[in-house]
């Protein structure tokens, strides 16, 4: 059957005011562009002459601003679920203009299957390659693309021609059954292929708009001093975990995430020569874990995404012989798998926004209130890895922050998950410890200087009970910092009376 073909701005009108929409990709990596740019305008059009015009939105995670920029900016987002870091989405949702949802990623595409969110309206994904019998090749992001295909009623194929065609093979398309028909998944490496290369759908579902744009590939920031001490400092816990014995010598697989504190870990990792090469089983593959495999350090990275800068890409697309039997890129229902992260026993690193001294951490919101993020695939992998591991800066904003106060103003991850807190400083083992323990080694091992003394102070305030908090004084460090700016101004007088 032949494929019909159209334009960005043609497409656009096949999406309806109050749709709901799937979008494929992961991060900026593999998402839509220009007919998520054409249905914004569209959106601006139809306000303009006093029509309503928005959309319930599902994506993979993050995107690129052309797709969650362009449409927030254009009021045209009714609904959002899950993970974003665009800030004219950000600012949106927190004025609460835009429901948003946060949920665990792997969670996603089965809460559509199940009919928790409404319906899929259209699909709008991302290929390299797309056949007449229905074939869809992903780009370098998968996300939530074959349930969003599967469910939608029409499905937009971008074509993007900056996607090599050879890179079909890179992919492992595969959806669990449902309930009560669910097996095992059966990942048993990371290297495991389970499913098919190419998402398939009925080929009069699809129409295709010809496009030729780059990812949003910006390079990640120089490393700074902070952050490179945190990557040591794992690194090195890392080597004396496998010389206690409690990792075994060949390792295990690592997931790493988001950012420049993940970025920098990696390279430290690969750089700790007692550390054998390792396999990654993760959410999204980095630069660092491009440059590993080059090393002959990391020898397998299953992924969702290939977060990527730019020049990373055109070098992977450059020498698909080398790289394309090493990374596999599959559906965050199956990259995030709650049942293979238990499995394959992962080592997980995952950034905290602010973590309380009895190891409850805050991933999400700023002082309890203002969405920063989401939660993205933290939860997936903290609860059900082998060694859940959390970095963080052990203070933000030029020192007037401390990332440990009494407790968090915001719950993702609890003392029963957390298991490993890293900062500059050094490492806060939390296994097996009592709360009282737990604060005493994050105080002593984590916390800045200039914030150590004010924390012991709270420990010492005589509350009686297993976690000894304060429930007057637990949000003294927040009230602080939104009276006077700077949390070193907390006197404890002033709440414990
Ligand atoms: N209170 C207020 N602001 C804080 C803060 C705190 N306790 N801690 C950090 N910040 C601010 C920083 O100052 C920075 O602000 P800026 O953007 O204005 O400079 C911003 O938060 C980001 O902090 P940064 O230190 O640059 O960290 P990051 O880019 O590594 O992001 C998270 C940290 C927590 C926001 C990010 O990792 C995240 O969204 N995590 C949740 C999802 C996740 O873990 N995904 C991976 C799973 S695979």
């Amino acid at each position: 059957m032949a494929l019909k073909f159209m334009t960005a701005e043609e497409a656009a009108l096949l999406v309806k005011h109050d749709d709901n929409v799937g979008f494929g990709g992961f991060t900026p990596a593999g998402c839509p562009k220009v007919v998520p740019a054409a249905i914004a305008k569209r959106a601006e059009e139809e306000h303009a002459k006093g029509n309503p015009f928005q959309i319930g939105m599902f994506t993979g995670a993050s995107t690129g601003d052309s797709l969650d920029g362009a449409l927030a900016r254009a009021k045209a987002i009714k609904f959002r679920t899950p993970y974003q870091s665009n800030k004219d989405l950000r600012a949106s949702l927190n004025a609460r203009e835009t429901q948003y949802f946060d949920l665990h990623l792997s969670e996603l595409a089965q809460n559509l299957r199940y009919g928790f969110l409404g319906k899929v309206n259209v699909a709008i994904v991302e290929a390299s390659d797309v056949t007449e019998n229905g074939e869809i090749v992903p780009t370098c992001g998968v996300g939530i693309a074959p349930t969003a295909c599967n469910m939608a009623d029409v499905v937009i194929v971008e074509l993007n021609d900056r996607h090599p065609k050879e890179m079909r093979g890179m992919h492992d398309i595969y959806e669990p059954a449902d309930p009560p028909y669910r097996r095992e998944i059966p990942v048993y490496k990371p290297s495991d292929r389970i499913g098919t290369p190419y998402i398939k759908v009925d080929p009069s579902k699809i129409v295709v708009v010809k496009t030729s744009v780059s990812n949003d590939g910006s390079p990640f920031a120089p490393i700074d001093d902070v952050t490179m001490a945190i990557g040591r400092n794992v690194a090195e816990f890392l080597v004396n975990e496998i010389k206690a014995g409690r990792l075994p010598k060949e390792f295990v697989p690592l997931q790493s995430g988001v950012g420049n504190v993940a970025n920098a870990v990696l390279g430290c990792m690969g750089a700790n020569e007692s550390i054998p090469a390792f396999n990654v089983y993760t959410e999204v593959i980095q630069d660092a874990v491009i440059t590993l495999m080059e090393e002959g350090r990391v020898k397998f990275a299953s992924g969702c995404s290939l977060t990527v800068s730019n020049e990373v890409i055109d070098k992977i697309y450059g020498n698909l012989g080398f790289f394309n039997d090493k990374i596999l890129l599959r559906p965050q229902e199956i990259s995030n798998n709650p049942e293979v992260a238990r499995r394959l026993g992962l080592v997980t690193i995952n950034t905290a926004l602010e973590a309380d001294i009895f190891g409850n951490i805050n991933s999400t919101h700023v002082s309890g209130t203002r969405m920063m993020n989401g939660i993205g695939g933290s939860g997936d992998f903290t609860r059900n890895g082998m060694l859940s591991i959390f970095t963080t800066p052990s203070t933000a904003k030029g020192g007037n922050i401390s990332a440990f106060v009494p407790m968090v103003s915001h719950l993702d991850h609890s003392e029963h998950s957390v298991k490993i807190i890293i900062t500059e400083y050094g490492v806060a083992d939390l296994r097996g410890t009592s709360p009282i323990q737990r604060a005493n080694s994050i105080i002593d091992n984590c916390v800045h200087p200039d914030y150590q003394p004010l924390l012991r102070e709270y420990l010492n305030m005589g509350i009686k009970g297993h976690t000894p908090q304060n429930l007057k004084c637990c949000f003294a460090f927040h009230n602080e910092l939104a009276e006077s700016g700077d949390m070193h101004n907390v006197d404890w007088s002033k709440y414990n009376k």
